[in-house]
């Protein structure tokens, strides 16, 4: 019962672990996000066959009288229930968590809502609005300018994702007690837990004046914590800087963390061996107010060399670096290839198509990705198998609309 992206990451995720996922949807109209930002006229968006790959797919409205059997016989045969509807709408279908409980006891019933019990629960939620209200934003952007959105999902998949860990605990919980029970993630709450970091930094700054970078990359400092520009989370100095090709190429940069341990390699590589001697650059204390100027110098270094080069040199003398990666390069890349990271699939309306395989990798138990079914491609097959529908009765289900 899931649409959009936070559900179907859910349950996308199971069913690449292996579990026979049934993806209910509205009769005649499915998940909206099978028609949203098309790149093909016609056919299931990226979108949809992105989120929704190893999946079997069925039309149901459990609103119908035919349907509500159905949807009860369903929740009877299966182990987990998945939803990311407004809050109340599986219990405005009739279905609310105690009846779920009453028909199968063993039920595992997760959902994603926008926010936990509170001021905002009944809101509907999106992915900017929990990047928004979960710490996200306030701490994303450059320092002394507008708050900004990420470009992660971390809103949507990101509650998927640890909807799918709730899910997997109950289910051993369930082994072990024979009890099934409700698992529910907000959106807000996975946002605050990915930011975790920011709110140690809140409690720091109470504790100021701190020196460590980035609490204070300018000195001045309000009574929350500000957004840090490319400064890393983890106290270690770290910016992005221009490489060969930055005029041109947009993504021609590459991340560098000047660390203590690395800071003498890396002032030596540059041509900075002075560093090493002046009291003004070879302690991190007296290096923090010429951070600027520190990696301007580095930058300099950077800009003679394209980002793979500068990788290809720092990595082996232990400075941690990362290239600024388009998404072009990553869909090219050989390696992501061949662990099934990046995956080329094919469809029978739209084509091949390339989609993100499981990143969860199991030594004994390999993912392959399927692609995503068609509105209603299995309802007859589930109908008839699973829910054990006669012929006649799926007829006159279908009559009713309830498929
Ligand atoms: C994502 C969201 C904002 C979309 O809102 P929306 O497009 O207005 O859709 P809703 O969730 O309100 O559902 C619309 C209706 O479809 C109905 N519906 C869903 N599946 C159905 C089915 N198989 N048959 C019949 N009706 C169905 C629901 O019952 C609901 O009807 P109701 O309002 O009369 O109760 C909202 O679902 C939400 O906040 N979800 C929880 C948080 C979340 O997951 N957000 C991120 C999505 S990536």
């Amino acid at each position: 019962m899931t649409h959009v992206q936070s559900g179907p990451t859910a349950t996308q995720i199971l069913a690449w672990f292996g579990a026979d996922v049934i993806k209910v949807e509205r009769p005649g109209e499915g998940d909206p996000t099978r028609g949203q930002l098309r790149d093909k006229p016609g056919v299931d968006s990226l979108y949809f066959t992105m989120l929704n790959s190893n999946k079997r797919g069925i039309t149901l409205n459990p609103k119908t009288e035919a349907g509500k059997k159905i949807f009860t016989r369903l929740i009877e045969l299966c182990d987990v229930m998945v939803e990311n509807y407004a809050p109340g709408a599986i219990d405005r279908m009739g279905f609310p968590w105690e009846t779920i409980q009453k028909i199968n006891p063993r039920m595992v019933y997760a959902s994603v809502k926008g926010f936990g019990a509170g001021p905002f629960e009944d809101c509907k939620v999106y992915e900017n609005v929990a990047q928004c209200t979960g710490g996200s934003a306030s701490t994303t952007g450059e320092i002394d300018s507008v708050p900004l959105v990420t470009g992660s999902q971390i809103g949507d998949s990101g509650t998927g994702i640890h909807l799918v860990a709730g899910i997997l605990a109950a289910l051993l919980h369930r082994e072990k007690s024979g009890r099934g029970q409700r698992v529910t993630c907000a959106m807000q709450d996975t946002v605050l837990n990915l930011c975790r970091v920011k709110l140690r930094d809140q409690q720091r700054l109470a504790h100021g004046p701190l020196k460590e970078y980035p609490q204070y990359p300018n000195g001045k400092f309000g009574d929350a914590v500000p957004r840090a520009g490319n400064a890393s989370g983890g106290g270690h100095p770290g910016w992005i800087v221009k490489c060969k090709g930055w005029e041109t190429d947009p993504d021609a940069y590459i991340y560098v963390i000047a660390q203590v341990q690395a800071f003498s390699t890396l002032a030596k590589v540059i041509g900075h061996a002075d560093w090493l001697d002046d009291p003004n650059y070879n302690t991190p204390d007296a290096r923090l107010p010429r951070l600027a100027h520190i990696f301007a110098e580095i930058e300099k270094w950077t800009m003679t060399l394209g980002k793979m080069e500068v990788m290809a040199t720092l990595n082996p003398l232990n400075v941690p670096c990362g290239p600024i990666l388009s998404m072009k390069e990553l869909a090219e890349e050989p390696a992501l290839r061949k662990t099934g990271t990046i995956v080329e699939v094919d469809h029978p309306t739209r084509g091949k198509y390339l989609t993100v395989g499981n990143p969860i990798k199991l030594s004994d138990s390999p993912s392959d990705v399927r692609r995503s079914p068609l509105l209603g491609e299995h309802t007859e097959e589930v109908m008839r198998t699973l829910v054990g529908l006669t012929d006649a009765e799926i007829q006159a289900a279908r009559q009713q609309g309830a498929i």
